[in-house]
């Protein structure tokens, strides 16, 4: 009889197993056939607020978020500090979404920026905020020493924009019981990577900042996220193939440069 019991037991416990890892796989595959599952309903992102702000706007990552959250249905701020480029973007989205679009000039390295920030937002309801900008100083990797001295613009680009935007727009969300906050941070951000240690250190604190504030906000219904982007998809890191191509390039690098670094 105890072994019939223990056969019944083991049974019971491969079938939880089973089921554990079929419902992670279901779950899995939503991230993967996105149009098929509908994560979200459409009106999600359109019923956080009238209106969306998205910083470094006028180019890349943060022109294509603008655009895509005027095509579902949110009128949006584009930040940025090149004009013709952001009043280029905004007749382009006026053009093909019918969504309002409010430009501000203005550079992220400087930290006197915000009382005008916050008087050109004066009045709107925000219910999304991209923290987009950033800036790598230099595509090439450097020893810390050796990189090119904008220490401080980039801690007021990386790090200043991120505290002071989600200050400003925060505290309306606070009151209305509803927003979301996307933080850009990138791949470098999930461990510490030599060789471009203040900008991966500069992303790190955008992970820690948006982990911690959504523990403190989230009861009071507001979303905040950070999000990893990279050049390289994660699995490539798995290929020995690639990581021998990778270190043989690098190392290649490095002699060229040798008199770069120390
Ligand atoms: N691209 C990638 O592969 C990658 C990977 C990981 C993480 N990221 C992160 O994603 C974000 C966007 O990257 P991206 O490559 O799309 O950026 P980007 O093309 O270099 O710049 C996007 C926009 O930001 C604006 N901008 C840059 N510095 C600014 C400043 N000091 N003040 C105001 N606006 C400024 C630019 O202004 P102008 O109109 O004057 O050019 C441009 O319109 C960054 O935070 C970056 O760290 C990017």
């Amino acid at each position: 009889i105890m072994g019939e019991v223990l056969e019944q037991f083991f049974i019971l416990v491969g079938l939880l197993v089973c089921l554990v890892y079929l419902v992670k796989c279901v779950r899995f595959s939503k991230c993967i056939f996105l149009r098929f599952w509908k994560v979200l309903p459409r009106s999600f992102l359109k019923s956080m607020g009238q209106w969306a702000v998205i910083t470094g706007a006028g180019a890349g990552i943060g022109k294509a978020y603008s655009f895509e959250l005027a095509r579902q249905g949110l009128n949006v701020v584009l930040i940025s500090r090149t004009l013709e480029k952001l009043q280029a973007t905004a007749t382009e989205i006026e053009r093909t979404t019918g969504s309002s679009v409010k430009i501000i000039q203005t550079d992220f390295t400087k930290d006197d920026i915000y009382e005008d920030i916050k008087e050109k937002l004066k009045g709107l309801e925000i219910g999304i905020l991209v923290n987009n900008v950033g800036m790598l100083p230099d595509l090439l990797p450097r020893h810390f020493l050796n990189s090119p001295d904008e220490i401080q613009s980039l801690i007021h680009c990386n790090i200043t924009s991120v505290v002071k935007m989600t200050q400003l727009i925060l505290k309306q969300m606070e009151s209305r019981r509803k927003g979301l906050i996307l933080n850009i941070s990138s791949g470098v951000a999930l461990f510490p990577w030599p060789i471009y240690s203040l900008y991966s250190a500069s992303k790190a604190f955008m992970r820690t900042f948006s982990k911690a504030l959504q523990a403190e906000y989230k009861a009071k219904g507001i979303i905040i996220q950070a999000s990893f982007l990279g050049h390289i998809p994660p699995w490539v890191f798995h290929s020995g193939a690639f990581r021998k191509l990778l270190l043989a390039c690098y190392v290649d690098y490095l002699r060229r440069n040798a008199a770069l670094g120390p």
